[in-house]
């Protein structure tokens, strides 16, 4: 099955239907690409796998929250995982009804759960004694009554990279089973909230369907408990973290994801909430830049490219493998090993190792494959470098839905204090 809309024809990268060269040629690089098609087909996989139980999918925007790519996917019926008084922002921007939206993070602040509260959410994911504290002392004061879900943490070991990994004990994420129990107990306590709702997020990038299976399974076990001491769940959040395939990695399909969780939630009353991001948005995007330098050690080949660390911080924070296809591909050129590096002044601005590919000349474009999830939201201006456009492919058609950074809006609110004058 096709896994996205980024492919050769003859020996030109497309996306869609739209060659990438000419956007690249009108727009400039470094530029994130997005195809229309990928994004709405990975939300219709899981809408699809799961439609026998309609669940509510809340797209988490912290993986790509362009405006553009927001009202496309609540266009096509989702809802927002949102985690910052920014994200909501954004919510509202594109018309994303409130009933739609759940709020997750360790630290809300008081503004941004008066603002939620007054936007009308359905949920806030709680994580702490404090922060359920505070949420009732914000509905108090707005004479709200305000949705709650706990959220868990079942303590898990998703298999995953240490720092996309949640579910674990020893994580800062949700409340440990104890904990929540406590908060139920004393649910009477907090007279503008309806703890109502479970969440339960165990990590990202998670391929096969066991680390699931175990959490929600301990997650039933509470729920069933809950259900004896006379409290009701109406949602059961399951969160994201569905993997994708980045290099060689297998991970289960949309289909198979609900084949083997599904079962678990037979007969179960509760609406069932997923906040799935990478799944939905890594393979829809692609980062394109072009070859500045070839450089030869003894040692090593560096392709250096206008792209990096800045645009894409995936391989320096994670050691993130990211495919390179050359915009134009030359089957009978002569393979070379290259480390694909930016020009930023860090040993760590590397954007791939290692890589077996055709030979590289000075102002080739490559493209950085996957890159539609945690890339621009990620970007920075570090070395005082512009943050990337971007354009969303639809079709034959393509539009800038960011333009690029100028160097004006770079020290856009800074000052120079007169006292240094
Ligand atoms: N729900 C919660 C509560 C989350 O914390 C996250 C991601 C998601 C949903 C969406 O997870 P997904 O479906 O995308 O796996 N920057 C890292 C990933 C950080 C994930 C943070 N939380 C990366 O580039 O791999």
């Amino acid at each position: 099955m096709m896994m996205h809309d980024f492919s050769y024809r003859g020996n030109e990268l497309y996306c869609e239907k739209v060659l990438v060269r000419d956007i690249v040629k009108k727009v400039g690089t470094p530029l994130y690409i997005y195809s229309y098609k990928t994004f709405v087909e990975h939300l219709r996989k899981l809408q699809r796998a799961f439609a026998t139980v309609r669940p509510l999918i809340c797209y988490s925007m912290k993986a790509n929250s362009n405006l553009a790519i927001l009202k496309t996917l609540v266009d096509k019926g989702a809802g927002l995982d949102i985690v910052s008084g920014g994200e909501l922002y954004r919510a509202r921007r594109v018309g994303c009804p409130p009933e739609k939206i759940v709020f997750a993070g360790v630290g809300k602040s008081f503004e941004e759960i008066e603002d939620a509260i007054r936007y009308g959410i359905l949920l806030f994911n709680v994580e702490s004694v404090p922060e359920l504290e505070l949420i009732e002392r914000a509905a108090g004061r707005l004479k709200a009554k305000v949705n709650v879900s706990l959220r868990i943490n079942p303590g898990v070991d998703p298999q995953t990279h240490d720092h996309i990994a949640t579910g674990k004990a020893e994580s800062k994420f949700g409340l440990d089973i104890q904990t929540a129990t406590r908060i139920f107990a004393d649910k009477s306590r907090y007279k503008n909230l309806s703890l109502c709702a479970i969440h339960v997020h165990i990590g990202s990038q998670i391929v096969t369907g066991s680390p699931f299976v175990e959490a929600f399974r301990k997650t039933l076990r509470f729920i069933d408990k809950l259900a004896k001491q006379g409290t009701v769940i109406k949602y059961l959040n399951v969160g994201g973290g569905l993997g994708v395939i980045y290099d060689s990695e297998n991970p289960q399909t949309a289909a198979q994801f609900a084949r083997r969780i599904l079962p678990l939630f037979k007969g179960r009353k509760f609406k069932l909430v997923f906040e799935p991001g990478r799944f939905i948005a890594a393979n829809s995007g692609i980062l394109v830049g072009q070859v500045l330098y070839v450089k030869q050690t003894q040692v090593k080949n560096f392709a250096i490219v206008n792209v990096a660390m800045n645009d894409l911080i995936r391989p320096s924070l994670y050691g993130a493998y990211h495919g390179v296809l050359p915009l134009k591909r030359n089957t009978r050129a002569p393979k070379e090993v290259y480390d694909v590096v930016g020009p930023i002044c860090e040993s760590g601005d590397v954007l791939a190792k290692d890589r077996h590919m055709q030979e590289l000349h000075p102002d080739d474009y490559i493209a950085l494959m996957s890159a539609g999830a945690y890339g621009f939201v990620m970007a920075s201006n570090y070395n005082s470098r512009p943050r990337a456009a971007e354009v969303l492919v639809r079709g034959s058609h393509f539009e800038v839905v960011r333009k690029r950074e100028s160097l004006q809006q770079l020290v856009e609110g800074e000052t120079i204090p007169a006292f240094i004058a």
